[in-house]
């Protein structure tokens, strides 16, 4: 990569950085500043009890008390020049980092730590709803503590305490900004989501655009700016099309702004001039920005065109000290509020609570998800197979055995050094178990794979499809295909090159860069840095949204599905039956797969597995017993 284009070199503030004391100090680097605007957003989604930030990962290391106090200075800018600043959350807020999953019950410390930060629109996401805990935890704890800003425009729950169905929150919420007087219409949404627990409804998106309150809401014309936040994907999705084409029809010339999530992606979608939507990554490692203006309702007396064009801008902000100081001209002394460094603090306290430093062992490298391909001795994904559940199937039967594991059931990367309880959840919170099916044809059996991973003839959707007559196998969605896969790789835009290992996802941006950096000139020459590697993104509105520029990261697809075999004989003809052994998520895809192929089973010829360890305990085994320190 060549960047002949002038280098920024700033100076690192020396001393402690960042806010858990076992984060890593974040890395120097060029920075394009925040387009600010009339009408300023901080949004995150996604974050997955990632309040503590990413200890491993110096790029990601700020926490929520840090971002807290980042709103704080953002909002006093705004008070200062008049301008405004909103900030929102679109959900899955919970499972996935030890914080949230290492307690008892889960989320006893997130609910105290994520509600000092002042949010004005807050929305479920899907895995909120998985357990009925969880949702119980939004009704009790999310909805009271963010109450004037909670908004659920499609999502029901059964009252805990009446057992009756009600809105689990407001169905949109009409607000006007403080500084410039922007009157704004929001709504809050999730995506058709079919796999929550039975205390919760989640009501489609087509339906509820259907419904008297959207109508009528979408037909005021006293607002200046529609908002539709929501556990939603900004492109590519029927649910977010429909929402744009709805108020489109009732208000073709009212600016629109989509706040998104659920694919983990940075992205930033236009849906027409006045209407873009943003989608804020995950785990903690984006926030996402966004600008408005000329937003007002001085139309003309004969309302055919606002006075000028409302102008939409976006950047996404690397979660660090380095970057939140730059955006909000502080420094390590004037950056920390009283309410940060507390919220700080009290996670630090939690951690310490949930023991989450303590190691189960060491990895003696780093292991990749998607930036190795598979299989390769770097990936994440041929360790677990040759490895991992080779060893723990090994003990449980003799029996010849398939074991099979959905990808997504891996969640992240595994970095040299210690593998401690909070890698657990990093790696994998989930809670699910693995299950066996004895004695399956082999012939049937090893057609499996090939039919989970979609590369045969007949394709999941086609199976997906056929069980609409098969309703015992549960509700099947192309989105649970999304549930089946990992998410997506961290960055948003891809370009497909055929290499020797296949189809690499590869981004090659050759990046420009010049006027909207921040810091100052040093010279004109050569970095006399690499950069650092990290998010390269390209969306609807070009190359430059990512604040802090990087090297790109190169990314491999993953299959859906992995499978290890193991005692098999050396002669694969001699085999009439084996065992098949999965992980207990993806039971329903096996079941439905093997009635494909002929072989009827049902969850009643099912058995635990594994002394009934979860994927969690497995991993974690493992690594006791084979990756001393
Ligand atoms: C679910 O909630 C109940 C009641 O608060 C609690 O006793 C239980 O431990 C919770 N379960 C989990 C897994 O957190
Ligand atoms: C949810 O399922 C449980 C157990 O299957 C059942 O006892 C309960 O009545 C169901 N609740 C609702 C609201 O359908
Ligand atoms: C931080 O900024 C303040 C106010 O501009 C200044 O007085 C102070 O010296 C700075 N501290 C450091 C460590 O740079
Ligand atoms: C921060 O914590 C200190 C010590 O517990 C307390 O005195 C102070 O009021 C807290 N400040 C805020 C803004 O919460
Ligand atoms: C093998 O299984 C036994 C219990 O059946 C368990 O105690 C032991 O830890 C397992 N060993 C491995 C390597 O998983």
């Amino acid at each position: 990569m060549i960047f002949d284009n002038l280098w920024l070199s700033i100076a690192l503030v020396p001393g402690v950085l960042a806010s858990q004391p076992s984060a890593p100090e974040p890395v120097e680097a060029p920075l394009r500043k925040l387009p600010w605007g009339q009408l300023n957003w901080l949004a995150t989604t996604d974050t997955h009890g990632w309040h503590g930030g990413h200890l491993q990962e110096p790029q990601y290391s700020a926490d929520w008390g840090d971002y807290i106090s980042f709103a704080h200075h953002l909002r006093q800018r705004a008070d200062e020049d008049g301008s405004d600043l909103l900030v929102v959350d679109t959900g899955d807020r919970v499972e996935g980092n030890g914080l949230y999953d290492a307690s008892n019950p889960k989320g006893h410390y997130t609910f105290d730590v994520f509600k000092h930060q002042k949010i004005d629109i807050i929305t479920p996401g899907n895995h909120e709803l998985y357990k009925q805990n969880s949702s119980n935890n939004e009704f009790y704890h999310t909805v009271p503590n963010y109450k004037d800003a909670y908004i659920a425009s499609n999502l029901d729950i059964y009252n805990p305490k009446t057992g009756k169905l009600q809105p689990l929150a407001q169905r949109y919420r009409k607000f006007t900004t403080k500084n410039q007087g922007i009157r704004i219409m929001a709504f809050g949404f999730l995506f058709n989501f079919q796999g929550n627990a039975n205390n919760t409804v989640v009501q489609r998106v087509e339906d509820t655009i259907k419904e008297m309150w959207f109508k009528e809401a979408i037909q005021d014309k006293d607002v200046d700016l529609f908002v539709v936040a929501g556990h939603v994907p900004v492109s590519d999705s029927h649910e977010s099309d429909a929402i744009f084409k709805a108020i489109r029809s009732a208000n073709w010339d009212t600016p629109i702004a989509f706040f998104g999530g659920h694919t983990h992606i940075r992205d930033y979608h236009k849906f027409d001039k006045i209407a873009y939507g943003l989608e804020s990554g995950r785990y903690m490692e984006t926030i996402g920005f966004m600008s408005i203006s000329g937003l007002g309702h001085e139309k003309t007396s004969s309302d055919i065109a606002p006075l000028k064009t409302p102008e939409f801008k976006r950047r996404y902000i690397d979660n660090n000290l380095y970057s939140l100081y730059r955006h909000s001209g502080k420094n390590e002394t004037t950056f920390p509020t009283d309410l940060g460094r507390n919220v700080s603090a009290s996670i630090s306290a939690a951690r310490k609570q949930l023991n989450l430093d303590h190691a189960y062992g060491c990895a003696p490298r780093d292991y990749w998800l998607n930036r190795a391909p598979y299989p390769s001795e770097s990936s994440i994904l041929t360790w677990l197979e040759n490895e991992v559940l080779t060893d723990t199937a090994k003990n449980y039967t003799k029996h010849p055995q398939l074991i099979i594991t959905n990808t997504g059931a891996m969640r992240f990367d595994i970095f040299k050094g210690p593998f401690t309880i909070d890698t657990t959840f990093l790696v994998s919170p989930f809670t699910s178990g693995f299950h066996r099916l004895k004695n399956v044809p082999y012939k049937a059996a090893k057609q499996l794979l090939q039919l989970l991973n979609n590369e045969g003839k007949i394709m999941l959707s086609e199976m997906m499809v056929m069980s609409a007559v098969h309703r015992d196998l549960g509700k099947f969605t192309p989105r649970a295909l999304y549930e089946l896969a990992p998410p997506n790789p961290p960055v948003s835009r891809w370009t497909q090159q055929t290499t020797q290992d296949g189809i690499e996802l590869i981004d090659t941006l050759h990046r420009e860069f010049g006027q909207e950096v921040l810091g100052e000139t040093a010279g004109h020459g050569k970095p006399d840095k690499p950069l650092s590697p990290g998010y390269t993104t390209i969306d609807d509105a070009g190359k430059d949204g990512d604040d802090t520029i990087h090297a790109p990261i190169r990314f491999y697809d993953v299959p859906n599905c992995i499978q290890a075999e193991v005692s098999f004989p050396s002669d694969k003809k001699d085999l009439e039956t084996v065992d098949i052994v999965y992980n207990e998520f993806i039971e329903r895809w096996i079941l439905l797969a093997l009635r494909f192929l002929g072989e009827s089973y049902g969850v009643e010829d099912v058995e635990t597995t594994f002394d009934g360890m979860s994927f969690t305990d497995v991993l974690s085994e493992w690594v006791h017993k084979n990756w001393a320190c």
